[in-house]
């Protein structure tokens, strides 16, 4: 079976720092898989560089069966993989709706006709249905969170990557917002990967888990053998169970 996504020996140097270190793994289709390691250790910078917001120092991700050389992060998008970001990045002075019809005009939702019922349907879909006339500003981080899912999803993608989903949010919006990744992964046929502190909910979402520590891959499997494994509970479970605990 041909993979989605095959990233293969991807290194990232900001001059004297490795940031990724010959990273190789492969997705799927179908799968969510999570990227699991302590702070610092590579996994947003492994983000940009599959969607186009930094180049590898060295290495190759090839997508669809096509590689993603030196493209920016709209030709990625157009090709099928969009994202969220740790910290959200809504369009301030729009409304959710309008927000949600920019990334309607995607070329990959060209067969969406009438982009404010597509928008106002995948409002629904986040959770937000008949909100579309609230100002982002006021939109408390738990909605601005579905509202990037919305805006990712308004894209069509075949791959969604999310940047820490949980981050920022109050226990009483995790579980509802995992909810939320399972529903769109069943329905929408999506494959998924996803960074995330959140140990239990990160573990309790993923089929797989790709532990990275000081920009290296340090293990690839299942959640229930990843929590055994003695090298990722020394870089992280062990060491930041406590730093965590809070976050
Ligand atoms: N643009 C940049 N220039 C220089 N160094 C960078 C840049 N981006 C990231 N780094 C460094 O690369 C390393 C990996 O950072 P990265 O943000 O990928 O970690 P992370 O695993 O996402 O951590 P966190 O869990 O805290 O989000 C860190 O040491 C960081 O300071
Ligand atoms: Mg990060």
């Amino acid at each position: 079976m041909t993979a989605l996504l095959e990233v293969n020996d991807v290194t990232k140097r900001f001059g004297g720092l490795t940031a990724v270190k010959g990273v190789t793994f492969k997705l799927q289709k179908g799968e969510i898989t999570g990227v699991l390691g302590p702070n610092g250790a590579g996994k947003t910078t492994l983000f940009n560089m599959l969607t186009g917001f930094m180049q590898p120092t060295a290495g190759t991700v090839t997508f669809n069966g096509e590689p993603l050389k030196n493209l920016a992060p709209y030709q990625v998008v157009n090709r099928g993989m969009a994202r969220t970001f740790q910290l959200c990045r809504p369009f301030v002075g729009m409304n959710l709706l309008e927000n949600v019809v920019v990334a309607c005009l995607s070329p990959r939702a060209n067969s969406d006709k009438d982009k404010e019922d597509r928008a106002q349907h995948l409002l629904e879909q986040v959770g937000l249905g008949g909100r579309g006339s609230e100002p982002v500003e006021t939109l408390p981080y738990g909605d601005l969170r579905r509202l990037e899912i919305a805006r990712a999803l308004a894209t069509r993608p075949d791959l969604l990557l999310l940047d820490e989903p949980f981050a920022g949010l109050g226990s009483s919006e995790i579980e509802p917002l995992a909810q939320l990744i399972k529903k769109l992964h069943r329905e929408e046929h999506l494959t998924i990967l996803l960074i995330e502190h959140k140990l239990r909910e990160f573990m309790a979402l993923v089929s797989r888990v790709i532990a990275m520590n000081f920009g290296e891959v340090i293990a690839i499997g299942p959640p229930e053998e990843i929590v055994k494994n003695p090298k990722v509970i020394e870089a992280y479970i062990g060491k930041t169970e406590d730093a965590h605990a809070s976050a």
